[in-house]
């Protein structure tokens, strides 16, 4: 484990953009989310990218883009997607301080919930629950079971219940 004030958080810039297509393909098997974010700094509006620095490299990259729910009083939301370490600097608390710089930016650019699809022994220490729960569903059903939400203001989601989509690139990918 690195000592929290060791590692950078900031959002990236267009010349970090070759590095974290690096990261992307160490961390994945294939070009999938490393495409995804090219496609997604192209389309998605909003978005937040943010790197990890450990101390001046980068190590991590995490992309957080619009997430739509099909519900009455639908709130600004958002879903974490692609989340990425360094294979040599994995489970050393990066992940976990990108995601919580993570979050709290999502709240300062005025998005209320965030989702993933992911597993929850990792995701729900940092709040995210099962979105079945609260009768959300991802439009994928192959991927419906692993769909988690956290509300960044709390009661956001209440009375919310329907589908939750990404952006469009995430259900061509998912097709692949
Ligand atoms: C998943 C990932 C982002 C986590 O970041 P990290 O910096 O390695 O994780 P942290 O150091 O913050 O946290 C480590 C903890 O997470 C757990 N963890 C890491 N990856 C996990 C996974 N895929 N599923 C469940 N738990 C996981 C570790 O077991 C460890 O648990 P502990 O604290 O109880 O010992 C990183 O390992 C990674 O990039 N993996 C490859 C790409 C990937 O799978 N991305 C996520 C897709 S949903």
């Amino acid at each position: 484990m690195i000592d929290d004030l060791t590692i950078e958080i900031r959002e990236e810039t267009n010349a970090d953009h070759a590095r974290v297509r690096d990261i992307e393909l160490a961390a994945f098997e294939g070009f999938l989310q490393a495409d995804l974010v090219d496609t997604l700094r192209e389309s998605a509006v909003p978005y937040l990218s943010l790197v990890a620095l450990v101390p001046s490299e980068i190590v991590g990259h995490v992309f957080f883009s619009p997430a739509f729910i099909e519900c009455q009083a639908e709130p600004p939301a958002a879903q974490l997607s692609p989340i990425a370490i360094a294979p040599g600097h994995q489970g050393k608390g990066i992940g976990s301080k990108l995601i919580q710089t993570g979050l709290q930016e999502c709240a300062s650019i005025g998005w209320k919930a965030i989702f993933l699809l992911g597993d929850p022994a990792y995701y729900s220490r940092f709040g995210f629950v099962m979105a079945s729960s609260m009768g959300l569903e991802y439009e994928n059903p192959r991927f419906a079971p692993d769909l988690q939400v956290v509300e960044l203001e709390p009661g956001i989601l209440d009375g919310c219940r329907g589908t939750v989509r990404f952006h469009p690139a995430y259900a061509e990918a998912e097709d692949l």
